[in-house]
């Protein structure tokens, strides 16, 4: 099929080539949608390697390979969402194994690892894990999983992914990274050591919010059969049409990403130095306390700012009220700039006092910067805080 060798290529060649070669019987330059479900057979159980969709798929193996491609991998598993993905992690486990993770996770990853997972017995603990020492006291004999997200939702903390490594090593865990944040083009978690990738692909990867899906990457044969039975007992995959539009999204990532870290960098840069902003959670400001990691860990620094205005609850909900341009919805990662209040949105499945306890405030604003002119991101910006500056004036008073 002409695939071309996974490491031979600089990323931007990858994106197009990767898993996706010219249609042999065609010669159709785009790999096609094989809108299908099941495959004639030669002979009872002998077939041309596909032989019912849920189990092998052409169009999702050319994303599956891709996907693997980008992260410098051997194996790519795609599923029907990000959360499909983390669930196509968790079954490896069983009761009685302990999983240490991220505080500042995902909403939804936190419900089903503490509403779901712990219902069957195995155990969570939540720790800071930009704290390697926080790291290492949680790690138990029994612990399985060493669960990551770097750059973290909502708060962008940041973890030294290979100290995490060499911790989770010695007590036999797998370390598991959510790198939806961040995509392969700003950091490659295996290549430091991490034996998982879950990725949100319906975030930057698509990058056009229009489909949901998810994504594993491993390099270890043994796990990658394991994942790959569960992924067909399970069967949450993606259908062609969705395999197809991501692979059409990833043709442009890097170009995107590219683009919006250097918008996220102007307007993080700007909220950082307006006077009504009293907190700005950006790894591209020299400021954050994971700066000096993010410069060596990653090539850039992503496009999500969280952002907490020097205002109470009331005057969050008249900001996120009055922004024009900014969309206000779940999400990230899309052309289109987004914007969420995390405490009852993407959070929301936290209960309050764990959400506080982890530093995500009732006044906490997360956005996404998409691939408009950052002027016009700023311009309405500013509006948007203007309208709430007369309230904290009044308030003052
Ligand atoms: C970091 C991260 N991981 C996983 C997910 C879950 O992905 P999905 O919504 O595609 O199920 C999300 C969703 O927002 C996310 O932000």
């Amino acid at each position: 099929m002409g695939e071309i060798p996974r490491s031979l290529y600089r990323l931007r060649t990858r994106v197009i080539h990767a898993g996706q070669p010219n249609d042999g019987p065609t010669g159709a330059v785009t790999f096609p949608i094989y809108q299908t479900s099941t495959f004639a057979q030669h002979e009872p159980g002998v077939h041309r390697g596909y032989s019912y969709a849920r189990t092998d798929h052409p169009t999702r193996e050319a994303l599956e390979r891709c996907i693997a491609s980008l992260e410098g991998a051997r194996f790519g598993l795609a599923y029907a969402s990000g959360m499909a993905a983390i669930n196509g992690v968790l079954v490896l486990l069983r009761a009685g194994d302990h999983v240490v993770a991220t505080r500042d996770l995902y909403g939804g990853a936190w419900r089903i690892f503490t509403k779901v997972y712990r219902k069957f017995g195995v155990d969570f603990t939540f720790v800071d894990t930009t704290d390697l020492a926080e790291v290492a006291s949680a790690l138990r004999r029994k612990t399985r999983i060493l669960w990551i997200e770097t750059p973290s939702n909502p708060l962008l903390g940041i973890t030294d992914i290979a100290g995490c490594v060499q911790l989770a090593r010695n007590v036999g865990a797998l370390t598991v990274i959510d790198n939806t944040f961040a995509t392969p083009c700003l950091q490659q978690p295996l290549l430091l050591g991490a034996d998982l990738i879950v990725h949100s692909t319906t975030k930057f990867i698509n990058g056009h919010s229009d489909v949901i899906g998810g994504a594993i990457v491993a390099n270890d044969s043994d796990l990658y059969a394991e994942l790959k039975f569960f992924q067909n007992a399970v069967g949450a995959v993606p259908g062609p049409q969705d395999c197809f539009l991501t692979l059409r999204g990833i043709k442009t990532l890097p170009l995107r990403v590219a683009s919006h870290c250097t918008g996220a960098r102007e307007i993080a840069t700007w909220l950082s130095q307006h006077p009504a902003v009293a907190r700005v959670y950006y790894p591209g400001l020299p400021s954050h306390h994971g700066h000096e990691l993010a410069r060596r860990q990653m090539s850039d620094f992503g496009s999500i700012i969280s952002f907490e205005l020097a205002a109470g609850l009331p005057e969050t909900l008249i900001f996120t009220k009055s922004l024009r341009l900014w969309t206000l919805a779940e999400s990230l990662g899309s052309v289109k700039s987004l914007f969420c209040h995390p405490p009852t949105m993407t959070h929301a499945s936290m209960e309050p006092q764990v959400r506080r306890s982890v530093g995500i405030s009732d006044g906490l604003i997360r956005l996404s910067v998409g691939l408009e002119d950052p002027a016009d991101l700023i311009e309405d910006l500013e509006q948007a805080l203007a309208a709430v500056a007369p309230c904290v004036a009044s308030e003052e008073v």
